[in-house]
């Protein structure tokens, strides 16, 4: 989608559609939409007081310009009430006011920048939100269909339009950022809705390998049990699919900063095998990698001045008759030996290799995201990813990254009554409990036995991953989460 900034008066540009707004409970408009009504003879003031236009939040309202403006039809777009403004909701009405030109198969989109003016959010702020609602919004996954029917147009272009020249350029610096955020974000997107006979391993080794000003190392299952990965590799060795342990690395120097993703490309819960209602949704098990590697493509895009290491552990966890057993003993690459009691519980295993490794390396600060339990969606739903860490710092600083970037994250605790239930009769650690409380907690703090004094976030992502039903401007299916929180930290 073509998306360019223009100086000009409103009323002179050509377009099949133009995208003004109103707040909710306004008798009269201001600014750019009063300007627009003025050439409609007032009809927008007409609609309002006969309760067409209500400025609800996300409302849509259609008028033919019939000849008054170059515009063909003009869309009036509610911001909500002004008390609750803030920048999500201009993503949110980005995407609305998309939709609804998709529906009336407007190929030219000409908008204002929301919330810059009355919303009292700053211009390069407001622009960047705005592109990242256009592009989040109007998202759709192409998948393999044959035939493509009308939710498969697409709108060519939207120009954001400015009437004082000299803002121009705050407004392009804001559209480059939301470009290269909304493009990651739908990146990472396809490669969770993608299927798993297609994304595999193999496959995310080689996108990650594409990306420009990233080294990046790649181990297989006998490089990484070579290197003594075996909680890793235990996981792994049950699927014919080859694994893929992905290392890379931005900047000069030693890296300070680790983001570790998991990446099971399917998880069918091995000998453990999981039910088979829903099942084809773990193909989405891969999301935490998929949030990590187009987190490095943006800061390698946008030369974000730190040293970051994005590590993916990438396996499938099949049953098979080389799969690991429950019961079974292996070693880690800490030295801990880790005795397995649910074979499902294999993203922790996998991340806890990739967390050593990190700290191998030397880094200061991990940062792991994971679609790591269940029992995190019981608990928090798909509205809020779960985090937990041992620096409350980094949770803080975490969670108000999210705020920005309009993704919200929600601390639960790492009690310490609920250290012992990792002990093992037979090993250094069980993999899980059997009597299933406080399930995101013990995968926390199964973690954090690996992480040990390193500062550290875990970022537990199973609800927030995937939606069964979309909401506000993400559809349904695979959201790109966290891409939008890490991007916005590691920017600061
Ligand atoms: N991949 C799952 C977690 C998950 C569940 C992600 C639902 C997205 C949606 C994970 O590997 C898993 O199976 N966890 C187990 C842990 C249990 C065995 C301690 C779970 O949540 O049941
Ligand atoms: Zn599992
Ligand atoms: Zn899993």
């Amino acid at each position: 989608m073509k998306i360019d900034v223009k100086a000009a008066s409103i009323t002179d540009v050509k377009c099949d559609l133009l995208v003004v707004n109103i707040f909710e409970g306004l008798k009269v408009p201001g600014g750019a939409t009063a300007v627009i009504d003025k050439k409609l003879n007032g009809s927008i003031v007409r609609l309002i007081k006969s309760g067409e236009i209500t400025g609800k939040l996300a409302e849509v309202n259609v008028i033919h310009t019939q000849g008054k403006l170059p515009a063909t039809q003009v869309l009036v777009v509610g911001l909500g009430k002004s008390s609750e403004f803030e920048v999500d909701k201009i993503r949110i009405v980005a995407s609305a006011a998309m939709a609804e030109a998709k529906k009336i198969k407007a190929k030219n989109v000409a908008t204002i920048v929301h919330g810059a003016g009355a919303g009292g959010i700053t211009l390069p702020n407001a622009a960047q939100a705005l592109v990242e609602g256009i592009l989040i919004g109007s998202y759709k996954y192409d998948g393999f269909a044959k035939v493509k029917d009308d939710s498969y147009f697409k709108v060519e272009s939207v120009t954001l339009v400015e009437l004082q020249k000299a803002k121009v350029k705050s407004i392009e610096a804001g559209v480059r950022l939301g470009r290269l955020i909304g493009e990651s974000v739908n990146n990472a997107r396809d490669l969770v809705n993608g299927p798993a006979n297609k994304i595999t391993p193999t496959f995310l080794a080689a996108r990650a390998a594409k990306i420009a000003g990233i080294k990046v190392k790649v181990f297989g299952l006998n490089e990484a049990n070579k290197i003594g990965m075996h909680s890793y590799t235990s996981v792994a060795k049950g699927s014919k699919e080859p694994a893929k342990f992905i290392v890379m690395q931005y900047g000069q120097g030693k890296p300070e900063i680790a983001l570790v993703g998991k990446g099971v490309t399917f998880d069918a819960g091995g000998i453990s095998l999981k039910p088979s209602r829903k099942l084809w949704e773990m193909k989405t098990d891969m999301s935490g990698a998929a949030a990590v590697l187009e987190t490095m493509r943006l800061i390698s895009h946008l030369k974000i001045r730190k040293n970051i290491v994005g590590i993916l552990p990438c396996c499938e966890n099949m049953p098979d008759g080389e799969a690991q057993k429950p019961g079974d003993v292996i070693s880690s690459l800490s030295g801990k030996t880790i005795e397995i009691i649910s074979t499902d519980a294999e993203g922790r295993m996998v991340m806890a290799d990739a967390i050593t490794y990190a700290k191998k390396m030397g880094v200061k600060k991990i940062i792991d995201v994971a679609t790591l339990t269940g029992a995190c969606v019981s608990a928090l739903g798909d509205a809020a990813s779960g985090i937990m860490g041992n620096s409350q710092m980094l949770v803080n600083e975490l969670i108000a990254a999210g705020k920005t970037a309009g993704e919200k994250l929600w601390q639960l605790p790492l009690l310490e009554e609920y250290k012992d239930y990792s002990k093992s009769e037979i090993a250094d650690v069980k993999n899980c409990t059997e009597q299933g409380m406080a399930g995101p907690s013990i995968g926390g703090l199964f973690l954090k036995l690996f992480v040990e004094d390193t500062s550290w976030a875990h970022i537990d992502i199973a609800g927030t991953a995937y939606l069964g039903k979309g909401r506000g401007y993400l559809s349904t299916g695979a959201t790109g989460v966290m891409v939008r929180t890490l991007t916005s930290y590691l920017m600061q």
